[in-house]
């Protein structure tokens, strides 16, 4: 038993580890791993072996009777599910329950009186009665003038399996203390809702990174409260606000908190501290509450970017009045044509190809655009930027049948496709497992028509520069099997792909024939 579980625990570890990232900015990443190689090194079995002992630790509190003047009290098992809710899912007033069964992440809830203290990186958690003739221990702190009844620390970000991103997250002090007068404790900010508190920092400015550890888990985390929530933001960053705030308001009823920026003191009945996770981009609904699915999670993007994209229709809808009124003045043609068009394309399939420059990027992209159009799409191509609204971006998928591109952050954008379409991920050489774990899989699961086109070495611009019978071209396996530094600098940053038109061409009508069906339905459903 042990020793089965072990052996997936390793291949869970390695396999993420070894594929930190997918970053499309290579010194956004040297920053974080550093020239260490210590984003490369490999988990030995023994000392997996002891982190799994000590990851299935729960610390609870369970009266102050059995409590001695130690101030922790943990009981480990094992054999619980690692992604389960099921471990804090009752914790009494006045104690705090850390689930750090997960691979993933660590996640700890605070019941009672709960203060933020940010200047020590603390969350204290006073308690009334029955705990006052604990011998207190004394300490230079001045917030720790009352004992320490229960002290757990925690980093609230969700790839707590992969230490070098890891270290670079703030860890806060969760601690308990008995409450001997509230006077040195006041409340500057009294919320009456739950608080969930969470990290910002880590690989967030990655697409993928931003939904997969952050908004996602958000999700998961906090839906259940219906908006009644506080975020509370560690490494805190105003274009992350400003990004998601779409989001966020779609999952809370109040303005979030930066943890450190904010000095005050805010109370709070409650805190969740971290986020929980299922896999990759998704939501597991035998985890959620109300069995809530990853469509729920669409379902919610789909009105957070509503009132936005309502918002430029109504601007572009008052430009087109302006510019018939004018028309009108001097007749043309021009107006009749645009709008017969505009009916035309409407009934053909939409296709978008989500476009890379430098590494990964369609060098004939220009012939692929022409293909598709001559089969029968109308054809857009979106050069997504860190900056982008994503609003704008949600317009163009949610209204396209068919999305295209190549494997890397930017597929993450799957999410804002209807369910049915079809996603085709171009895979360079060496990236399979990566393209299927990390987006394939995903966007089956959330109901796409999945294509994953593997090309030849041929249509890699590797081609050129291996010989033929290079391991590179014919055994990427074997390159992979060397170390994640291989795959980021052969596969990941030196590859372009020339695609194979007539190869490509076959998935492409097929496709095509496939969305003009799918439309036909959706068409034949609203005349009902
Ligand atoms: C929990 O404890 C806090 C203070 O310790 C108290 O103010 C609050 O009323 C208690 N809540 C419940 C539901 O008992
Ligand atoms: C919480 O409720 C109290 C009492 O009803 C009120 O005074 C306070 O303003 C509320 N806090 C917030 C943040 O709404
Ligand atoms: C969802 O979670 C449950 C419990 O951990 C697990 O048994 C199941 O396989 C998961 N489902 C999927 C689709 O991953
Ligand atoms: C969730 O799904 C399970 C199994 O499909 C079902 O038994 C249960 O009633 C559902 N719960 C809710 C709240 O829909
Ligand atoms: C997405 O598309 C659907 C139907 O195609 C539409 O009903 C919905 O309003 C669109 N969502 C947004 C936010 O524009
Ligand atoms: C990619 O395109 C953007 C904007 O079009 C440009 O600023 C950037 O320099 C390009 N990058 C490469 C590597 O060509």
């Amino acid at each position: 038993m042990v020793k089965y579980q072990r052996y997936n625990l390793y291949n869970h570890w390695k396999k993420n580890k070894e594929h930190v990232v997918h970053d499309d900015e290579e010194s956004y990443l040297r920053s974080i791993c550093g020239n260490s190689g210590y984003c490369n090194k490999k988990p030995s079995p023994k000392l997996l072996y002891f982190t799994v002992l000590s990851l299935i630790s729960c610390s609870l509190i369970l009266a102050p009777q059995i409590l001695s003047s130690n101030s922790n009290f943990s009981v480990f098992w094992l054999g619980s599910e690692p992604d389960g809710n099921g471990l804090c899912s009752s914790v009494p007033n006045g104690t705090i329950c850390c689930d750090r069964s997960s691979m993933r992440s660590d996640i700890c809830i605070m019941k009672g009186d709960v203060r933020t203290h940010s200047a020590s990186s603390s969350i204290f958690l006073y308690r009334n009665n029955g705990v006052n003739d604990f011998v207190s221990a004394p300490s230079n702190d001045e917030n720790d003038e009352l004992e320490v009844i229960q002290h757990e620390k925690i980093k609230p970000y969700s790839r707590k399996w992969e230490t070098s991103v890891m270290d670079t997250i703030d860890e806060l002090n969760l601690k308990v203390k008995g409450k001997e007068s509230s006077i040195h404790h006041r409340c500057d900010v009294q919320h009456n809702v739950t608080a969930v508190f969470f990290s910002t920092g880590g690989y967030t400015g990655n697409l993928y990174h931003e939904f997969n550890d952050g908004i996602l888990p958000l999700y998961i985390t906090s839906q259940h409260l219906n908006k009644k929530v506080v975020f509370v933001i560690l490494e805190y960053h105003n274009w992350w606000i400003m990004k998601y705030g779409d989001i966020l308001s779609q999952l809370s009823d109040f303005p979030a908190i930066d943890f450190s920026g904010d000095k005050r003191i805010h109370c709070f009945p409650e805190a969740i501290v971290g986020l929980r996770i299922h896999d990759e981009l998704t939501v597991n609904s035998s985890l959620m509450e109300g069995n809530k699915t990853i469509r729920d999670f669409r379902e919610l993007l789909n009105q957070a970017y509503w009132p936005r994209i309502r918002g430029l229709i109504q601007e572009e809808e008052g430009e087109a009045q302006l510019k018939t009124e004018k028309s009108a003045l001097s007749p043309s043609s021009d107006n009749l044509i645009d709008t017969i068009k505009e009916k035309q394309e409407s009934k053909r399939p939409k296709l978008v190809i989500v476009s890379r420059n430098g590494s990964r990027a369609i060098n004939n992209e220009d012939l692929l655009v022409k293909m598709a159009e001559d089969i029968g799409f109308v054809v857009e191509v979106l050069r997504p930027q860190r900056t982008s609204e994503l609003a704008k971006t949600y317009r163009v998928l949610n209204s396209s049948d068919v999305m295209i591109g190549v494997h890397g952050a930017a597929m993450t954008h799957f999410l804002f496709m209807k369910p049915g379409s079809v996603f085709i991920q171009v895979i360079p050489l060496g990236t399979d497992w990566a393209a299927e774990t990390y987006y394939g899989e995903p966007a089956v699961k959330f109901g796409l028509r999945y294509i994953g086109y593997k090309i030849l070495p041929k249509e890699s611009s590797l081609y050129v520069d291996y010989d033929k019978y290079d391991p590179v071209l014919i055994d990427p396996q074997s390159v992979n099997d060397r170390g994640w530094e291989f795959t980021k600098k052969i596969y990941l940053d030196r590859q372009t792909v020339r695609l194979h038109l007539g190869r490509f061409r076959k998935r492409l009508l097929r496709v095509y024939y496939y969305s003009i069906a799918q439309k036909k339905k959706s068409l034949h459903r609203q005349s009902q």
